[in-house]
């Protein structure tokens, strides 16, 4: 048992604290929000992921979590103290270092035995040599305090499973003692680890990330070729994902990647090789194909439609993806403004992101356009003209062909998802535009020619 305390308690540093707790670890979290700690001692989590609450109850029950706002008591005599603090974009797209500054600081002054501080937030390469300088130089007792990098690989909706049976552990430090501690912290959990230094280890967070945001833009680019072209994306994705070097996974098209990983590290990484004068042109295209990927679905309506003014128009998903609250670089966040902006009056439907998404737009008037929050898919589409699904949510997957031609006055829905078969769209009779894939007309079965399927 290892006696860990955990800084921050956002995705990454809750998720871990109480993954630590569950495979046995001693875990104290401290967070500057008094209320957020009322919260989570009271059981309830506060944020929405699968399965975090009940562990939550379990391991503080037992003794092995608890939460504080008190850093001092925390940090005093803990063995290992994990930083999860958030990292967020500035403007330029380099990474704001200010939490883990202040945390590294209430550290340097707590710490009154030997301790490792493992760096879990991500962090620009060499960011974890600056954090161990600057908690020496500011050390009131005379302790050894050493630096480690531990990044996180976790998925929002599943973070909880991500942690216990993830596919691997990443850790980079610079001495026997540091790689000594992290491997017996990480010892229950039975999972491959890669040990390599330091600056390594906060390269591989970056370019994992920055691979799968590429795999996505590179699929994206494919899809809209595809539509110009007369190929299916989704056909051609098979085909490529039995090549085991290619990969099955992240072959999905769509409305681009959002969250709050891809975005913020893709720029982040650019914006390091910049400083060091280098051009990272790959990073770059993921980039500008995912901006403009955001804005398709829009783009091809107002190619479609005269006006969006005066229309009802259903928005099905407004999180970034299924299974969490995040509206982070949500597609919905560049298209609502839009269809707002000219006029139209949206009915939005998103199981969990509809409360968040009203602190941004509160419901009733924007300008020229509306915003009401149904509980119902039906009552988003009820009278619809056209339907916009931002987010492949199961209850959206499982609308019928056959509901939308029923209950939209007029059956036009843009699909940024690729939930819907295009076939069952197209016998049903409602006008289906999607990505990397062919349209279909409302007048029922017909097929197609080739030339109807550009819209550029
Ligand atoms: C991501 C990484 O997966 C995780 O390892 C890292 O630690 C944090 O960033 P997350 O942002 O939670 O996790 O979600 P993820 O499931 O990776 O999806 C990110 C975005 O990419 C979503 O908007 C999703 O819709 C999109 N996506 C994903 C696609 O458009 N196509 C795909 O094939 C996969």
């Amino acid at each position: 048992m290892v006696r860990i305390a955990v800084a921050g308690t956002g995705y990454v540093g809750l998720v871990a604290g109480v993954c630590f707790a569950e495979v046995g670890h001693q875990v104290t979290c401290v967070d500057i929000d008094e209320n957020k700690v009322n919260v989570m001692r009271s059981g309830v989590s506060p944020i929405f992921e699968a399965g975090l609450e009940e562990l939550m109850q379990k391991n503080y029950s037992a003794g092995r979590l608890n939460y504080t706002t008190d850093y001092q008591s925390a940090y005093r005599d803990a063995d290992a103290i994990f930083i999860g603090v958030g990292t967020p974009e500035q403007p330029d797209g380099s990474a704001n270092l200010s939490y883990i500054a202040t945390v590294a600081r209430q550290i340097a002054e707590s710490v009154e035995k030997d301790c490792l501080v493992v760096v879990k937030s991500t962090v620009p390469v060499g960011t974890n040599d600056k954090v161990e300088q600057f908690i020496r130089d500011f050390l009131v007792n005379d302790v050894r305090v050493e630096v480690a990098s531990n990044p996180e690989f976790l998925a929002q909706g599943s973070a909880v499973h991500d942690t216990l049976h993830a596919d691997r552990i990443i850790i980079g430090t610079e001495s026997k003692w540091a790689q000594e501690m992290l491997m017996q912290i990480y010892e229950p959990f039975h999972l491959p680890i890669v040990s390599v230094n330091r600056r390594s280890a906060e390269m591989i967070k970056y370019a994992s990330n920055d691979f799968l945001a590429l795999k996505i833009s590179y699929m994206n680019d494919i899809a809209n070729l595809c539509e110009l072209v007369g190929a299916d994306i989704q056909d051609v994705s098979r085909g490529m994902s039995f090549d085991e070097r290619i990969g099955s996974k992240f072959l999905n098209a769509g409305i681009g990647y959002g969250g709050s990983c891809f975005p913020k590290d893709t720029k982040a990484l650019e914006y390091i090789a910049k400083q060091h004068g280098y051009e990272l042109k790959t990073v770059k295209a993921a980039i500008d194909v995912n901006e403009e990927q955001k804005k398709i679905l829009y783009k091809k309506a107002s190619k479609r439609l005269i006006t969006l003014h005066g229309l009802k128009v259903a928005v099905l998903g407004l999180t970034f993806k299924p299974g969490t609250d995040d509206l982070r670089e949500a597609a919905s966040l560049e298209n609502v403004p839009l269809l707002l902006e000219q006029g139209a009056d949206i009915y939005a439907y998103d199981p969990v992101g509809a409360e968040n998404f009203a602190r941004i737009y509160p419901e009733g008037k924007h300008g020229r356009g509306s915003i009401t929050y149904v509980d119902h898919i039906e009552h988003a589409l009820d009278g619809a003209n056209v339907c916009f699904i931002f987010t492949e949510w199961g209850e959206v997957k499982a609308i019928t062909p056959e509901m939308y031609k029923k209950l939209m006055r007029t059956p036009l829905v843009y699909d940024g998802r690729n939930i819907h078969s295009v076939a069952q769209m197209q016998e049903a009779g409602v006008e289906y535009h999607s990505i990397g894939r062919k349209h279909t007309s409302k007048e029922g079965s017909k097929e197609l020619k080739d030339n109807e399927l550009q819209y550029s």
